[in-house]
Parts: C-alpha cells; sequence; structure tokens
C-alpha cells in the first residue's frame, strides 16, 4: 500500500525511551505521565497566545498571498540581473537563509554554470572577520552583485559595518541604490531609517518574529527564492507541521512530544547536551540553525519569577557520518550526560553508484561495488544508531523522506515549536537573549562609542583592573 503521507517527516524517539534502553536509561511513561500536566499547560500556553507578542513567527506560514507574490518577483528580477547575490546578516538574519539555501541547492552550487544555476552565484556573509569583504570581492564583482542586508534591529554593528563597506565599494555607481535590498522591522530602527534615506527597497520582519525565528519571513525566503526555491512549498511544510505541532494528544504531536522528553533529559536525567547530526551534508547546516535556535531560546539565567536557573541544554553540531571519526567515540563511551539526534534522508535527491572493484582487489574493498552512497551512509547511520542503543545512549532519529522545500519547512517549524514548548517547561523566555547585551555594551564602549547610553560602561571599563594575561609559555 502506497504511504498515506509521503512527504511527511517523523520522529523516531524509541531510543530515547526507558523500554528501549533499558537498565533506568532512558524516559519512562512514567516519567512522561508525571510531567502531563505541565506538558498540557506548556501546549496550552502556546496554543493560546499563537501570533501574540513573541509568538508572532506563528503566523508567518500563513501569510498572506501578495507579500509573497512580491518576494517571488523581487526574486526574480534579482534572478535575472545580476551575477552575485550577498545577504548580509549575522545570527537569526543569517543562519536560516544559509541553511535552507545549501539544503535546497546542489553542494557546489556557485560552482555550476550560469546555465545550470539558472540564477546568480550566492554568499551569505555573516561575519567580520577582516580578511572575509577581500576575499568576496577577489570573486565578486560588486558592481554586478544584489545586496541584501538584514537587521531586525536595524542597528547591529557587525551587519552595518559590512553595509557600509558595500556602500563605500558602490557609491560611486549613479543606480548604486537599486542593488540593496534592507530587510528590517517595519517600524523602527536604524537600517529603516537609512533605507527610507536612500530609497532602497525593503522587506519587513514583522514584530513579534525574533531573528532566530524569522526564517520564514523576508528574511528567509528572498533568499530561498532567489536560488529558485519554491517558497510556497516551504510555508506549505511549516504550515503542516503547525497542524501536527496544535494536537493535544501527547503522541500525535511531534513538536510538544520532543519538548517534554528533552526536558526530561536534560532535566531530570542530566542529559544536559544535544547532539544535532545529520546524515546528509545538505543539511549539514541545519545542525547550525538549530544550535543558534536552541541556545540562545533556552540557555537563560532566570525564568519568569525571576529565580536564578541557568536553565538550557547545550547543543552541539556533527555531521554524520564524517563525524563518526571524529566525535562518537565520546558519544558512546564517554559521559552520559548527551542525547544524539540524527537525521535520516530516505530517498537522496542524487545517488552514485559504487563500481564493481577488480576480482584480485580484498574482499572488504570488492564488498563495496555495487553499494550506492545512499545506502552507505544510512547503513553507517543504522550502525551508529544501534552501537548507542547497545550502550544505553539516549538517541533518537528525525526521517525525511527526501530533502525538499516541503519537508524542510517541516523540519524548521518542528524544531522552533519545539523550542517554544521547551521554554514553556522550563518556565523561561525564550525569545530573549539578554546575555548577549554585556559583550555588545563592552565593544561599543572599548570603541568609544560617544553615545550617553555607554557612558556608564566607558567609566566602567577605564576603572576595571587592568586583566592579567597569563601566558602558557
Ligand atoms: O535571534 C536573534 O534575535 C539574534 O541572533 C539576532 O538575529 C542577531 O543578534 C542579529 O540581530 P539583528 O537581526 O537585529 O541584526
Amino acid at each position: 500500500m502506497a504511504d498515506p503521507l509521503p512527504n511527511t517527516i517523523r520522529v523516531d524517539v524509541g531510543g530515547l525511551m526507558a523500554d528501549t534502553l533499558g537498565g533506568g536509561y532512558g524516559v519512562s511513561e512514567d516519567a512522561l505521565e508525571r510531567l502531563r500536566p505541565r506538558i498540557d499547560a506548556a501546549r496550552e500556553a502556546v496554543q493560546s497566545s499563537r501570533g501574540e507578542g513573541w509568538l508572532g513567527w506563528m503566523a508567518l506560514p500563513y501569510q498572506p498571498a501578495p507579500l509573497i507574490d512580491e518576494i517571488e518577483e523581487a526574486a526574480g528580477e534579482i534572478r535575472s540581473r545580476f551575477d552575485a547575490f550577498v545577504l548580509l546578516g549575522i545570527g537569526g538574519s543569517a543562519l536560516g537563509p544559509i541553511c535552507v539555501h545549501e539544503a535546497l541547492h546542489p553542494l557546489r552550487y556557485n560552482e555550476l554554470p550560469k546555465d545550470k544555476r539558472g540564477g546568480p552565484r550566492v554568499y551569505f556573509e555573516d561575519n567580520i572577520d577582516p580578511e572575509r569583504m577581500s576575499a568576496l570581492r577577489a570573486v565578486v564583482d560588486f558592481d554586478d552583485a544584489c545586496f541584501n542586508v538584514i537587521t531586525k534591529s536595524g542597528g547591529t554593528a557587525e551587519t552595518m559595518s559590512q553595509y557600509l563597506y558595500v556602500r563605500g565599494a558602490l557609491s560611486k555607481n549613479p543606480g548604486w541604490r537599486g542593488q540593496v535590498i534592507a530587510t528590517t522591522s517595519g517600524v523602527k530602527g536604524l537600517l529603516l531609517d537609512i533605507a527610507r534615506l536612500e530609497g532602497f527597497r525593503t522587506f519587513v520582519i514583522p514584530e513579534g518574529v525574533g531573528g532566530r525565528f524569522s526564517e520564514l519571513s523576508p528574511v528567509g525566503l528572498l533568499a530561498a527564492a532567489v536560488g529558485g526555491a519554491d517558497i510556497r512549498e516551504l510555508l506549505r511544510g511549516a504550515r503542516d507541521m503547525d497542524a501536527r505541532c496544535a494536537a493535544s494528544g501527547l503522541w500525535e504531536n511531534p513538536a510538544l512530544l520532543e519538548a517534554a522528553l528533552m526536558y526530561i533529559a536534560c532535566m531530570q536525567m542530566g542529559r544536559n547536551i544535544q547532539v544535532m547530526m545529520p546524515y546528509a551534508d545538505s543539511l549539514r547546516l541545519v545542525a547550525d540553525w538549530f544550535v543558534q535556535l536552541w541556545a540562545e531560546s533556552l540557555g537563560k539565567r532566570v525564568d519568569r519569577a525571576g529565580a536564578v536557573v541557568n536553565a538550557g541544554q547545550t547543543p552541539v553540531k556533527a555531521l554524520g557520518v564524517t563525524d563518526q571519526h571524529s566525535q562518537l567515540q565520546l558519544y558512546s563511551e564517554g559521559p552520559f550526560d548527551k542525547v544524539v539526534t540524527m537525521i535520516k534522508v530516505e530517498s537522496f535527491n542524487e545517488d552514485t553508484p559504487i563500481p564493481a572493484a577488480p576480482e584480485n582487489y580484498p574482499e572488504d574493498i570488492r564488498f563495496l561495488g555495487g553499494l550506492t552512497h545512499g545506502r552507505l551512509i544510512e547503513a553507517e547511520r543504522f550502525g551508529t544508531e544501534y552501537a548507542l542503543t547497545q550502550a544505553k545512549r539516549m538517541n533518537q532519529t528525525i526521517i525525511l523522506p527526501r530533502v525538499n522545500e516541503y519537508t524542510l519547512g517541516q523540519l524548521l517549524y518542528f524544531f522552533e515549536m519545539a523550542t517554544a514548548y521547551m521554554g514553556e517547561l522550563l518556565n523561561i523566555d525564550a525569545f530573549n537573549q539578554p546575555g548577549v547585551e554585556a559583550s555588545k555594551i563592552a565593544t561599543y564602549a572599548k570603541l568609544g562609542h560617544p553615545a550617553e547610553r555607554y557612558e556608564v560602561a566607558r567609566a566602567e571599563l577605564a576603572a576595571a583592573p587592568k586583566r592579567g594575561a597569563r601566558y602558557i609559555i
């Protein structure tokens, strides 16, 4: 019988459960039952406020058709007019677009000839390494490039310093303003002011959509459409996952179950680390995106009542099978402090048959002939799952029938919903990031930012005892 839901992603949590691992190593049904009132309350809290406040991202799968038309139209123009598309952004304003691009396009996309790409080469500049912009300039003709400047707050130093660099390089051309697209808040912020001043084309990041939850807004949709992805399918995937993640039955609601299991694993069983390990190069950067989402949302000093909780589960990125030869030894024999989450692709978009080896080759090499790399990678993932389970290590597998816009939309939205539910269970604010402020303020104070609001920090820095460096010689 044909699979009734051929493109639906599934999560196999068997390797997290006590009845699979035995010996008290997994989550018991009893532990889940005991948490049940709080699980139900978490679901109710998120679902009853959907779309409100910082849950504004829950409305993104349902964005109005005219906005999607406008994004596609802008992308079409960029695809036909420019040789390169460069995204300037950092954190939540870059990681989503990067991971979606990598997932949906051939791995060596920029190196393909133009007729095979069908659109511009695509670059994501999410760091301010001083060597980076000149490296970009060495391969991109800035006069033939479109620059998408993305910052929700509008004033992020990294992004805006890159913008100024690009502006400096472009502004001799009378038409340079047509090469810049600003994606930012529609209400306030310095980039919005600049966009109005310069007359840039602008896309709005809706209020209530924080950076790390913004992939399905114009932040991610424009870049995806520029690469030729079907953004309607991405949103359809998110909508279908949204419906599943609203269900009241715990075993029918993948994100709620995921949050409940991770909460028990982390808070009751000391599994303070979650390793995200896709077995597909195309999903490698989904792990990067997840790491930011899980870390910045859930790593909090205080709960909503102000009590110090130092909450969070440390996300770690890994890649199957590459990191089997790097990290797996630790995961199967080191401390019992981890959950390993594998992502499995059932059917790769391309597969490479492994030709038969000559008869006079050793048996162990001849054995590989006739397999495909798709079969080999899945066999290795299975081997890891088996070995971890035998070693009583908590593990789970997220299964994508294939990697496409629809399954990716489901996957990203699943993680966002799991994060929101986990935030509820932890009783923390999953949508702020106060822990990164201190470093920002110190940076500006060190650079001598003249604004009054940095006065205290400037004085503190000047008065602070010199931090003595101690070198290992
Ligand atoms: O998730 C977040 O809110 C952050 O990671 C931001 O995306 C990041 O700090 C960049 O902020 P902005 O988009 O305001 O430049």
